[in-house]
């Protein structure tokens, strides 16, 4: 794919399809916007080049109706505070008015168009829609990662008729950190996968077990491999229909010589509570009415061993329930090692990237990934729909 340096935007038309999903809290207000700062050097760039900036992006899912809930407004405020600069919000995404304002605006001017998903026909990737769209542009930029694994209109549809399409900043720096931690990597390479559930993490397990030399499982996920290994674990959450999976993939670990790390100790509690009482126990005694909801120190030991060597660690997904503080500190300390390593260290989705955030160790990673969903298809292997429609349109056009 085309890089947006190589393409001549000069005072022209260009049309950014951003991924400013950003989270908001009760009155509206964004409560983390590194999404928005994430694209900024291709705005920047775009400034430079005194360019038309039209800026396209969904919020939330609204299921095809407008609402106001689901406004880009604040994403428009909060970037226009950044770049010190007008960003005027169009009263919707495509028909007469926007192309009206388009039309009227000057070099160096940034228009955000209204969110994508008060039309439907976005998320059905619709031609008729995405060619509106389009027309809007002379130049198509995706810098878009985080929503890359939606054959959408604005993200796929548009690229077969905007006359020139190209990736902006993020989306190339997002592509080539993946591609370095695990198309190429410097070895030994470990994962760390978490999060509540195996089910999700299923194709990532199977496609990183071909690539890494340790893999490192924890989080609620953790527990359908105890079970598979023998160990009651109480009425801790597993996929008992995933069981036999965990089985073969750990079988499959040890046939290909990957080291396969689980806990060997955890927090326990009677109830999913912040307050609950807690203790500690190995996996082979979690009581009865007890649940796992964090790893344990000799687990944090173990896993901390484990990554001492590595030159590459890719991490998606949390040891625990660590929205809660009593269920905090096996994650919290996962980052700190990770922080510590002297590896590529590769964060991304699955809550993650809060975790390292709210450990205030943000700066010590190589790489915090924006997306959360797209980290994980490239995790099993996958390809990106918005990333294939550049290739292809550079295919067609050269
Ligand atoms: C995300 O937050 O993962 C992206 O913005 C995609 O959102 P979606 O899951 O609603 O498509």
């Amino acid at each position: 794919m085309k890089n947006i340096k190589e393409l001549d935007i000069k005072e022209k038309r260009v049309l950014i399809r951003v991924d400013f999903n950003v989270p908001l809290d009760e009155h509206g207000n964004i409560t983390d916007d590194i999404r928005i700062r994430g694209v900024l050097p291709t705005i920047n760039h775009c400034l430079d080049e005194r360019a038309r900036i039209i800026i396209m992006s969904h919020m939330g899912r609204p299921k095809g109706q407008r609402n106001p809930a689901f406004s880009m407004a604040p994403a428009a405020k909060r970037l226009s505070r950044l770049i010190d600069k007008e960003v005027k919000l169009a009263p919707d995404c495509v028909g007469d008015e926007v192309t009206a304002m388009v039309n009227a605006m000057g070099p160096g001017e940034v228009l955000m168009l209204e969110n994508l998903r008060f039309h439907a026909e976005e998320q059905a990737n619709d031609p008729v829609f995405s060619k509106q769209l389009a027309a809007l542009a002379d130049v198509y930029i995706d810098d878009a990662f985080a929503v890359a694994h939606r054959a959408h209109a604005s993200v796929v549809g548009v690229t077969e008729f905007a006359p020139v399409c190209g990736a902006g900043f993020l989306l190339q720096q997002e592509m080539d950190y993946f591609n370095r931690a695990v198309r190429d990597p410097m070895r030994p390479l470990v994962a760390i996968v978490g999060g509540a559930k195996v089910s999700s993490k299923l194709g990532a397990l199977r496609n990183l077990m071909d690539r890494v030399d340790k893999m490192i499982v924890g989080g609620a996920m953790a527990n359908t491999f105890l079970k598979a290994m023998g160990y009651e674990v109480g009425k801790s959450k597993v996929e008992e229909d995933l069981v036999a999976e965990a089985r073969e993939l750990m079988d499959k670990a040890r046939a290909q010589g990957v080291r396969f790390y689980l806990p060997v100790d955890c927090i326990v509690a009677e109830q999913f509570e912040a307050r609950a009482e807690t203790k500690t126990t190995t996996v082979q005694e979690v009581p009865e009415n007890w649940m796992i909801l964090d790893i344990g120190p000799a687990t944090t030991k173990l896993f901390s061993e484990a990554l001492a060597n590595a030159r590459t660690i890719i991490w998606n997904g949390p040891m625990g329930a660590f929205e809660m503080d009593a269920f905090s500190r096996g994650t919290m300390a996962m980052v700190q090692e990770v922080a510590r390593s002297h590896a590529l260290t590769i964060v991304g989705g699955g809550d993650t990237d809060v975790a390292v955030h709210r450990a205030g160790e943000s700066r010590n990673i190589s790489y915090i990934s924006t997306g959360g969903g797209a980290f994980l298809m490239l995790m099993e292997g996958k390809s990106l729909p918005g990333v294939a429609a550049l290739e292809q349109f550079n295919r067609v056009q050269g």
